[in-house]
């Protein structure tokens, strides 16, 4: 049910303005509640004890993905050891605060140790390495992590499967077969944890393109011959202040009329930085908007079930590196964690009464 004081306290929190660090009088997962969305956001255990980051987090959001700690370079050290310590961290701050986790991710051809890029295994190693990691990280979190990003980034812009160390670099056995790595990691991971949702993770494929096209068509087969596939994540790197997301709606609407979920799953809209490595304030306001316009798409779709941003303060996040320098002011919370415009845009939506729940 949407509860009207949500409407009263909204407007006292916009009537507090955005430049003083109080907490607003309705946060982001208060105002999600009602509604069919989680609200999360990506973390970092090494900051949890930071008395502002933990505090903000647990405020404002009802769902945390560990930005790194789950990702190989953190969990197997070497061939033989498993780390689940700081992924461990992030699922016990959910516990404590009522989160749910989402788990980030089994395969992917980046973010991996060297030993395992170097090792000049074979496919039968490979496979072997692939399907052991998957069974013990997803037992090891069963129970704690309700959705995993099985598969990530697995296809180039062209929706070709990308030449990589699972596929065919030397691959576990399945190069030239297309996405049947893709389908055999779902298949491991379905056996690991029956309950977990199962999700493709992708970037660049939120609007209609040829990668987009073919993350369908593999969601296509994969519903029509039963492989365990239970959703798409797409990811939202926004660097564009004239995001269209008429196009995010429609490609919305064709995955979830397939019978998956869609999750936003890396929402951030970086802006060139001026001097002084300061966003300009049109730049943050047509920011806001464009948050405002993705959290739209996704409520009015009821099989888009999460919304989820890479970070949530401007303090801490990847842009920062992966641009060089150049943008940044990505995230809904300034470097002093004040909300900022997009942040108000977001409640905003979060807050407008909703489809089927009034
Ligand atoms: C990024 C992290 O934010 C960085 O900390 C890390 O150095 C590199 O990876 N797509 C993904 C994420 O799926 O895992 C990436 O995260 C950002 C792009």
């Amino acid at each position: 049910m949407f509860r009207p004081w949500h409407q009263f306290c909204l407007l006292a929190a916009l009537v507090a303005g955005t430049s003083a660090a109080v907490a607003p009088a309705i946060t982001l997962r208060q105002a999600a509640d009602p509604s069919h969305v989680l609200i999360g956001t990506a973390v970092r255990p090494s900051l949890l004890s930071e008395g502002a980051y933990a505090a903000t987090l647990a405020r404002e959001f009802n769902m945390i993905e560990p930005e790194d700690a789950m990702k190989w370079w953190v969990t197997r050290p070497n061939a033989g050891t498993f780390d689940f310590g700081p992924g461990d961290e992030v699922a016990r701050f959910a516990k404590d605060h009522g989160m749910k986790v989402r788990g980030h991710c089994l395969v992917w051809d980046h973010n991996n140790p060297d030993w395992l890029v170097h090792g000049d295994f074979t496919p039968a190693e490979l496979s072997n390495l692939l399907r052991q990691h998957i069974t013990t990280v997803m037992k090891h979190y069963a129970g704690q992590v309700f959705a995993w990003d099985v598969v990530n980034e697995a296809l180039d812009e062209n929706g070709q499967v990308k030449n990589s160390l699972w596929y065919d670099e030397p691959g576990i056995g399945l190069s030239k077969k297309g996405t049947a790595y893709i389908e055999q990691a779902f298949r491991w991971a379905h056996d690991a944890d029956p309950q977990a949702l199962l999700f493709y993770n992708e970037a660049e494929s939120e609007g209609l393109n040829r990668k987009s096209d073919a993350i369908y068509a593999m969601v296509k087969d994969f519903k029509r011959r039963r492989v365990p596939i239970d959703g798409v994540g797409l990811q939202l790197h926004i660097s564009q202040l004239d995001f269209d997301t008429t196009a995010l709606a429609a490609n919305i609407a064709r995955l979830t009329a397939l019978g998956v979920q869609v999750h936003i799953t890396e929402l951030d809209v970086s802006l060139p930085l001026g001097a002084g490595g300061v966003a300009g304030k049109d730049d943050l306001q047509r920011q806001a908007e464009v948050y405002r316009s993705v959290v739209h798409a996704c409520l009015q779709n009821p099989g888009c079930t999460a919304i989820q941003t890479w970070g949530f303060t401007d303090k801490y996040s990847w842009i920062g590196s992966h641009s060089r320098g150049t943008r940044g002011a990505a995230l809904p919370f300034d470097r002093a964690y004040r909300p900022k415009p997009a942040y108000n845009a977001i409640l905003q939506e979060l807050s407008q009464p909703k489809n089927g729940t009034q």
